[in-house]
This record gives structure tokens, C-alpha cells and sequence, in this order.
């Protein structure tokens, strides 16, 4: 079966410090996460702000394609609101949530587990009232108990849950903790099959897709994750990683997404413009060096096979091609492909010359655009 990709760009995503969406810029990523083929989009959470709903509730009448959830806590108040935004879409799904861990329930909650469990199980069939898809998170969960996570996720599902979302949220744990966690809860949970499994990876440690792809070989059906790991504190997991690891390796997994790869690059550019959030030039996929090769020894290689150095192929992702960018560890065969590109079919002399002179000024320089190089060229014509 598939991995679903929940899409939380819209609401986790948008927690990032800093970062406001209008109404107008919600409803333009959710055209593009529709274009991409996510599962579901998690389009906001309504009670928290009038713009919040107004945005769930246009995003609810005007895209189509995936499922569009609205969050909401555990309370009769916040999954009525979720609803008056969601009830026009043609597949709506709450959301709902209540933390579980320790710290959580006696400092922020200050309930019993017992209160816990009674206020998830009450949202949960609340929540069923209205819909009939219903995922229900256990906020914290990766520093909660683990029995009483098995005991809270099987009365969720008795009640009606159709999704379990299993969330680390501070970022605390590490891959083989967390495949484990995911192994135990579909182990001892006895109703299991009766709902999808999901996880919810926060990054702080860096490990966020790390956990995720985890907990898919443990047994998790879906991934929550934002475009470019945007999202609360250090993020969330980045969908691009995910998509394109599960892809890319598929001799390894056995399961991948069915995402339209090709709309990834589109997406990103689009969420990094919109946020306001630049994307770092290493970024795994969607930065600008992703695709781009430096070192002479490199640029030969992939010149004369793409694979020598590259483990997926730009186009999959919606770029045009590859770069091979020309700074001082580069080669005489990307500078003469570079020059024949431009339109300069150089001679032996002319182009060792014209290397010399290019590898002289690649000292002082960090990147050659093609105007630079055409500069180069210039120069030798008038030395001629
Ligand atoms: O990080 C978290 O626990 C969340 C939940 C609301 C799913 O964002
Ligand atoms: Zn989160």
C-alpha cells in the first residue's frame, strides 16, 4: 500500500516563527499541494484565528482532489468551529488531539491519564458525529507512557478514529527508538487494523525524516511533513525528502508515495516565496546545489555518465537539468562543453589559453556566470 502524505505546510508549517500566510497565499499552496498530489492537506486550525477558518473554509469549497483536515483540541468548542469550516469539502477529516505524556497532561493539561483518555475517546465520537474520517493525535506521544499510548489509541479507535497520529513533537527521539515505538503500538494494540497508522516528526535534532522513514519500515501508513520542513521550532520533516527517499530507494522500501514528483520543485519555490523563508543551497533536493556539480573530477563524470555522481535525475523533481556550475575545481571538458554552449567552438591553443586564463581568475572568484566567461573570451579575441 502507498505511504499517504499528510500535508501540514498549512498549519504546522506555518507556526514556523515568522511566518503569516494570507488567506489569498493559503488557497495558492493548497491549488499546488492539490497539483502534487498529497494525500491530504491539513489546511489550518480553526479556532485559533478568524484567518485561520476563512482559510480552511475556502480551501474546503475549492480544492478538490485531496482530503482537507482542520485541527482541533479536544473540546466540543474547537471541533464544532473545525466543522463550520471543513463541512463543504468533499472529503473533510478532524483532526483532534490531546498530549499524553507526563509533562504535558500535570503541568499543561493538569488532568489524570484517566481524564485523558475519557476527554480522546468523547472528542473522538464528537468529532465521528459530524464526520466520518477522524484521525486522532496523541500529542507528545513519543515521551509518553507506552502502555497507556496502546490503551488511549485502542478506546480512540473503539470510538471511531479511522487515522492514529503518533507524534514526536519535541524532537526528542532517535530512529530506532522510534521504528520501535511504532512496532510495539501495532503489536499491542489490538484494533489496530482498524485504523491507519500515521507519525508526526518535529526536526529539532535533525532526525525528523530520519524517524519518519523509521517508522514506515515499522509499519506507518502515513507521514505528516510540510514543504521544505517548515514548521514549529527547527520544522517538521520535509515532504521532498521523504517523497524522493522512498522513491529512490525504492529496492529498499517497500512501499512509496503516489505524489506527482514532477510538481516538487514548483512547490517548494513556491512555499520558500510565499513564507518568506529562503531555502539553504545544500538543502537535500530542493536546494539550488542539490542538482549541481563543482569539482572538475565530478563535472567529468557526469558529463560522460549522469550516474557517476548522481542518485536521482533532476527532471524527476520538475528542474530542467542538472547544473554544472564552473569555479576553480573544475576541468578543460566542462569549461569547453560550457564555451560550446555559449557558442565558442575553440580551437586546442584557443582553449587551453582561454583555461588558463578562466582557472587564473577561478582563484579570486567563487562562481562563473556566463557573462564572465564570455568576458574571458573577449579578452582573447582582442590579445589575437
Ligand atoms: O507536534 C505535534 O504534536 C502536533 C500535533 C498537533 C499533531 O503538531
Ligand atoms: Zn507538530
Amino acid at each position: 500500500m502507498p505511504v499517504k502524505i499528510f500535508d501540514t505546510t498549512l498549519r504546522d508549517g506555518e507556526q514556523s516563527p515568522g511566518v503569516s500566510l494570507s488567506v489569498k497565499e493559503k488557497v495558492e499552496i493548497a491549488k499546488q499541494l492539490a497539483k502534487l498530489e498529497v494525500d491530504i492537506i491539513e489546511a489550518g486550525f480553526p479556532i485559533a484565528s478568524p484567518g485561520d477558518f476563512k482559510a480552511v473554509k475556502e480551501i474546503a469549497q475549492e480544492v478538490s482532489g485531496p482530503v482537507i483536515a482542520g485541527l482541533a483540541r479536544a473540546t466540543k468548542g474547537d471541533i464544532d468551529r473545525a466543522w463550520e469550516a471543513l463541512q463543504e469539502a468533499k472529503k473533510p477529516r478532524i483532526h483532534t488531539f490531546i498530549a499524553t505524556s507526563p509533562v504535558h497532561m500535570e503541568y499543561k493539561l493538569q488532568k489524570d491519564p484517566n481524564e485523558v483518555l475519557d476527554a480522546a475517546v468523547k472528542a473522538v465520537k464528537y468529532a465521528k458525529s459530524y464526520t466520518a474520517d477522524v484521525e486522532f493525535s496523541a500529542e507528545d506521544a513519543f515521551r509518553s507512557d507506552k502502555d497507556f499510548l496502546c490503551d488511549i489509541f485502542e478506546a480512540v479507535i473503539e470510538a471511531g478514529a479511522t487515522t492514529i497520529n503518533i507524534p514526536d513533537t519535541v524532537g526528542y527521539a532517535t530512529p530506532e527508538e522510534f521504528g520501535g515505538l511504532i512496532s510495539y503500538i501495532k503489536n499491542n494494540v489490538s484494533n489496530i487494523d482498524d485504523a491507519i497508522i500515521s507519525v508526526h516528526c518535529h526536526n529539532d535534532l535533525g532526525l525528523a525524516v530520519a524517524n519518519s522513514l523509521a517508522a514506515v519500515e515499522n509499519g506507518a501508513q502515513q507521514v505528516e511533513c510540510a514543504v521544505n520542513g517548515v514548521g514549529e521550532r527547527a520544522g517538521n520533516t520535509a515532504l521532498e525528502e521523504i517523497a524522493l527517499t522512498l522513491n529512490t530507494r525504492h529496492d529498499y522500501f517497500t512501499n512509496q508515495t503516489t505524489l506527482k514528483l514532477k510538481e516538487i520543485a514548483r512547490t517548494s519555490r513556491l512555499v520558500s516565496h510565499l513564507t518568506g523563508m529562503p531555502i539553504q543551497p545544500n538543502k537535500a533536493i530542493v536546494g539550488k546545489n542539490a542538482f549541481a556539480h563543482e569539482s572538475g573530477i565530478h563535472q567529468d563524470g557526469v558529463i560522460k555518465e549522469r550516474t557517476t555522481y548522481e542518485i536521482m535525475d533532476a527532471q524527476t523533481i520538475g528542474l530542467k537539468e542538472n547544473k554544472i556550475v564552473l569555479g576553480k575545481h573544475s576541468g578543460r571538458h566542462a569549461f569547453k562543453d560550457k564555451m560550446e554552449e555559449l557558442g565558442y567552438k575553440l580551437k586546442e591553443e584557443e582553449l587551453n589559453s582561454a583555461f588558463k586564463r578562466f582557472k587564473d581568475l577561478a582563484d579570486k572568484k567563487k562562481e562563473f556566470t556566463s557573462l564572465d566567461l564570455e568576458a574571458i573570451m573577449e579578452d582573447e579575441i582582442s590579445q589575437v
